[in-house]
């Protein structure tokens, strides 16, 4: 056995039990398994007390027309209400929400829940005054400032579903899901601060609005934009305002409007299996549920003493659940950060984590293995002692990067909860409960209180403890999707139809002997890359738009990393040649073009063909070992299998970042 399995073996028998005081003290028990198998709907019901409703609801669950679920049906209520004026009224008005932190140094702010709830309230008046209304859709580009989360209460708070689109994405992805779930209204700023400098952000909405423009005259009736950076933008006056003319303006006294349970909260999109990302929808009642039990029992929140930091963006459904909705809810006092971890300098993060006193943190994989990569000198200059509990999401996390944080972060004492869940199921499904579950390094152990999951073969039939299969959730849970947005047929095709009655995820996993889960990737043409999803098709779709490009295909190679690495073999058309001494970047940027920098291929190799099989599919998993330098499997299948050796040795001389 070579000594990197070894290593692996003797990880996977490790195992970190609770702290006894957190054992002792725990929000959620090992009673809530008990208490939820036995009554799962009650259990839930008992969930939904934590929010607060204008009128209950007469039926925990209507699952008469699966997969279609209503959830709290006949219950109303009101989100922003929930996450900011409850707490007010409560008395916590000057309990600090968000502390803020810029990326430039010395630009921070507290935000307290009275003076959210004000903010809140005038940006509500605002987009009001704009015309936007019960059930209009609002899209949100914006960076990590306070009005994006000014921005998603405010529409939360008038029943206008926002789609918030992540900054990174280009002018491209950003008209697409625009015209796609058809918003009126676009609120952006004028850059954002990253790496130490301003970037633009209006520009791309400009183009967006122009794309948006010709496909669907007059759809975007306005665009709201923040000053962030001071930096000079191209105006429209016809339907560019400035944030701080109109919301600035604006009443703080907005009452809210109770909407029913089932009423949609927001649009995200994220990439399927097609070129054309999903529009998942969550709807209100179920997806608070949903995102406060969950934030209240897996980070163990006490929310008078905790400083809690997820740091996700916003433009994602971590940031969505577990920095604005969830937290919120439960009245967290939270940290809220601009930037990159590298800036000014690589100890960054732990500087905020000392400044706050953060005890709970929640990050990716890919973060962890980077500051690995930094070295422990670096957290080691902080004091990191307010730590009490470590949260993993995203993607796999391999038992060194699980190690490593527990010890140099966690300073070896506090537990970490590798959470699994995805854009679709709106809150952590699987994960250790911290009070509970002696933890392994890698597992996301076991479905928590409330969720039945599973790992079945091929029919659909459990498989027996030690055994590998696809991971399904069995029954509905309150913040499942409702649907795909306009698309019903794609949801029930995506989700329902594999295994009959069961949700499947899309992912691969294995029960281990004493049958605790261990996630172990995408099954389908579906790649994580730094926990960000991301399609091979949406890719080859980019570079076949390309005017040199005849044909592409697109692979996830492992990578050390950032888990996976986008992998990409191009045919050029003959009227293109050899491309030009440019092509690798021509292609790599008109990706980042078309989708964002995060789609970007890390390779390129440019090819005489494709391996396919005889009815034409291409064969990525040959790819795949090619971009991995393993050597090439099984090819008999392949109608030409000379073409691999040609792949081959092209990999050989690619261009690699
Ligand atoms: C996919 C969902 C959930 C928010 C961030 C990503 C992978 C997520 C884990 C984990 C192993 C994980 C899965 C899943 N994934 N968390 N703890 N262990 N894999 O959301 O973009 O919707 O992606 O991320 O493959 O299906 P997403």
């Amino acid at each position: 056995m070579s000594n990197e399995a070894l290593s692996n073996l003797s990880h996977e028998s490790r195992r970190f039990d609770p702290p006894a005081e957190l054992a002792a003290s725990a929000n959620l028990t090992a009673a809530a398994y008990a208490e939820a198998e036995s009554d799962q709907l009650g259990f839930w019901a008992k969930q939904a007390d934590r929010l607060t409703w204008e009128t209950r609801w007469d039926e925990v669950l209507d699952w008469s027309n699966p997969p279609f679920a209503k959830w709290f049906v006949g219950g109303k209520l009101n989100a922003a209400y929930n996450c900011v004026d409850r707490h007010v009224e409560a008395g916590a008005g000057d309990k600090v929400a968000f502390h803020w932190v810029g990326e430039p140094e010395d630009d921070s702010r507290d935000i307290t829940y009275a003076e959210l709830k004000d903010e809140v309230c005038k940006a509500a008046n605002a987009i009001t005054e704009l015309g936007i209304e019960k059930g209009d859709r609002v899209a949100i580009y914006l960076p990590m400032i306070p009005e994006a989360v000014i921005a998603m209460l405010a529409c939360a708070r008038i029943g206008a579903p926002h789609t918030v689109v992540f900054g990174g994405f280009s002018a491209e992805a950003l008209s697409s899901r625009v015209l796609d779930c058809g918003a009126k209204l676009i609120i952006t700023a004028d850059g954002g601060y990253r790496r130490g400098a301003a970037s633009a952000l209006k520009p791309a909405v400009d183009e967006a609005v122009a794309k948006v423009e010709a496909e669907q005259p007059g759809l975007v009736e306005n665009v709201l934009v923040v000053r962030r950076t001071g930096q000079d933008v191209a105006w429209n006056g016809d339907i560019d305002i400035w944030w701080h003319d109109l919301v600035e303006e604006s009443s703080t006294i907005h009452e809210p409007e109770f909407f029913d349970a089932e009423h949609p909260l927001y649009v995200m999109y994220t990439s399927g299996t097609t070129g054309k990302p999903k529009g998942i929808l969550h709807t209100t009642g179920g997806y608070l549920v949903g995102a406060a039990y969950t934030h209240w029992g897996i980070f163990d929140l006490k929310a008078e003493t905790d400083v809690y930091w997820c740091t996700a963006d916003i433009g994602w459904v971590t940031g969505h659940s577990y920095m604005v909705y969830g937290p919120l809810a439960n009245q967290a006092t939270s940290v809220m950060y601009e930037g990159v971890p590298d800036a000014p300098h690589k100890g960054r993060w732990w500087e905020i984590v000392e400044k706050y006193k953060v005890s709970i943190f929640y990050t990716a994989p890919t973060a962890i293995r980077t500051f690995m990569k930094w070295g422990d000198d670096i957290p080691a200059k902080f004091d990191l002692s307010s730590l009490r509990l470590l949260g993993s999401v995203g993607e796999p996390i391999n038992p060194e990067a699980y190690i490593w944080y527990r010890e140099t972060i966690g300073s070896g004492k506090t537990p970490v909860v590798d959470t699994w869940w995805q854009t679709e199921t709106g809150s952590i499904l699987i994960s250790p409960l911290p009070g509970v579950t002696s933890a392994k390094p890698g597992s996301a152990m076991k479905a928590i209180p409330g969720i039945v999951a599973d790992v079945v073969n091929d029919e659909g039939e459990s498989v027996p403890d030690g055994s590998g299969g696809y991971l399904v959730i069995r029954e509905p849970w309150p913040s499942m999707l409702r649907t795909l947005w306009g698309d019903d047929e794609r949801f029930k095709e995506t989700y329902w139809s594999r295994f009959p009655g069961m949700y499947f995820a899309g992912d691969g996993a294995k029960k281990d002997s004493d049958g605790d889960v261990w996630v172990l990737g995408r099954v389908d043409d579906v790649m994580n890359v730094s926990g960000h999803r991301l399609s091979t098709t949406e890719i080859e779709s980019a570079l076949v738009s390309h005017p040199k490009v005849a044909e592409a295909a697109v692979v996830g190679a492992t990578d050390e990393m950032t888990g996976q690495a986008v992998c990409a073999y191009v045919i050029l058309r003959d009227t293109a040649g050899d491309g030009g001494p440019d092509i690798v970047k021509e292609l790599r940027d008109h990706v980042a073009k078309e989708i964002g920098a995060i789609a970007k291929p890390r390779q390129i190799m440019i090819v005489a063909e494709l391996p396919k099989t005889r009815s034409g599919k291409i064969m990525r998993r040959l790819l795949r070992d090619v971009a991995e330098k393993r050597e090439v499997g099984d090819v008999t299948t392949l109608a030409d299998d000379s073409v691999m050796r040609l792949i081959a040795e092209g990999a050989a001389t690619s261009t690699e970042d």
